[in-house]
């Protein structure tokens, strides 16, 4: 079995292995190229491969690539790459050949899969940097338009309190890593069968413990929503997941974001939601609309926080900092 020598090349899998002060870094830089067409990634190259569908992902990040001089190249269906969710990468050569040919023309690949192993897979094998657009476990990008979207709705020195209601998989995990590396506190409620499970509340309260935040989760939306800035949800059925509707829904009924919810939450309480929503299911058409609801800003952020994320990685001059820990994680997997 052949080994392919690892690359020191900085990825972008989740936020687990990047800083506080590395995601800092990421929203600064998108603020400060929101408004600009600086061409800092002029002549890069890179390469969209979605096995699920995507609208903010997509458009956001595309139109951020673009207003910085870059280029977007997107799979189609006579580039193989990716077949779905049965034969979940190109059934017609080695990943390691395709991954190899991508990288003598584009200077990254952005990938939305089904499974995140695809993705470490293709990380220990690349030169270029990876981008996730969302595996089942991570939602690293919505996290970070989440993250500046709390900063410039509260301040950026000004830690709040959120409440996630719903589902405890790839957003929210993701969001509950930033919000605590950025010194937030984070609560949970859901069904228990889709609550974190304990390692993951290990390591949240380990970033607790270490960034000065805190997290609790409960089954009962009524102990935790008191004193929330932020209520946030997610659809009750994620992609992939419409076979387990039935059976999903019957567990999430009591957890829809409502008029009620928002009042037990507080009188200030805004609302956010990463969309797609699923209008009277997950949340009222009242809450959407409402003039607290934040989700118009996180869409536009999806686009701001793709500049300083791709700038980060793609663009030196912009001078970010590699993190050891995930090319010690790249390198200890062996092909
Ligand atoms: N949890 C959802 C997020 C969509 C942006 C999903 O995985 O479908």
């Amino acid at each position: 079995m052949s080994t392919i020598k690892p690359h020191k090349t900085k990825h972008f899998l989740s936020l687990t292995d990047f800083s506080a002060s590395q995601i800092q870094h990421m929203l600064d830089l998108s603020t400060s190229l929101q408004n600009t067409n600086e061409p800092v990634l002029k002549n890069k190259h890179v390469l969209f491969i979605f096995e699920k569908p995507s609208l903010r992902t997509v458009l956001g990040t595309e139109v951020a690539i673009n207003q910085l001089g870059g280029h977007v190249i997107h799979t189609k269906p006579e580039i193989m790459l990716s077949k779905g969710k049965d034969v979940p990468f190109s059934s017609r050569e080695a990943m390691k050949d395709t991954i190899m040919n991508v990288a003598q023309w584009c200077e990254a690949i952005f990938a939305r899969v089904y499974d995140h192993q695809t993705l470490t897979e293709m990380a220990a094998i690349s030169p270029i940097p990876v981008v996730n657009a969302l595996c089942e476990k991570h939602h690293p990008m919505q996290a970070l338009a989440d993250l500046l979207t709390i900063q410039n709705t509260f301040g950026k020195e000004t830690p709040v309190t959120l409440t996630f209601v719903g589902d405890a998989n790839n957003v929210a995990h993701s969001l509950f890593e930033g919000m605590l590396k950025l010194g937030h506190s984070v609560k949970f409620t859901g069904p228990e069968a889709y609550s974190f499970k304990p390692d993951a509340v290990a390591h949240f309260n380990t970033l607790a413990a270490m960034h000065g935040g805190s997290f609790i989760q409960s089954v009962n939306p009524e102990e935790v929503l008191p004193g929330s800035d932020i209520v946030y949800t997610d659809t009750f059925i994620s992609m992939g997941e419409e076979h387990l509707a039935e059976e999903k829904l019957a567990h999430f009924f009591p957890y829809q974001v409502n008029e009620k919810m928002m009042q037990t939450a507080g009188p200030d309480a805004m609302f956010m939601h990463c969309q797609p929503a699923h209008r009277g299911v997950e949340v009222t058409d009242e809450v959407m609309d409402h003039p607290s609801s934040l989700i118009q800003l996180q869409a536009k952020n999806r686009m701001v926080s793709s500049k300083g994320l791709f700038a980060a990685l793609l663009a030196p001059e912009c001078g970010f900092e590699t993190s050891s820990k995930s090319e010690k994680a790249a390198e200890a997997i062996t092909l």
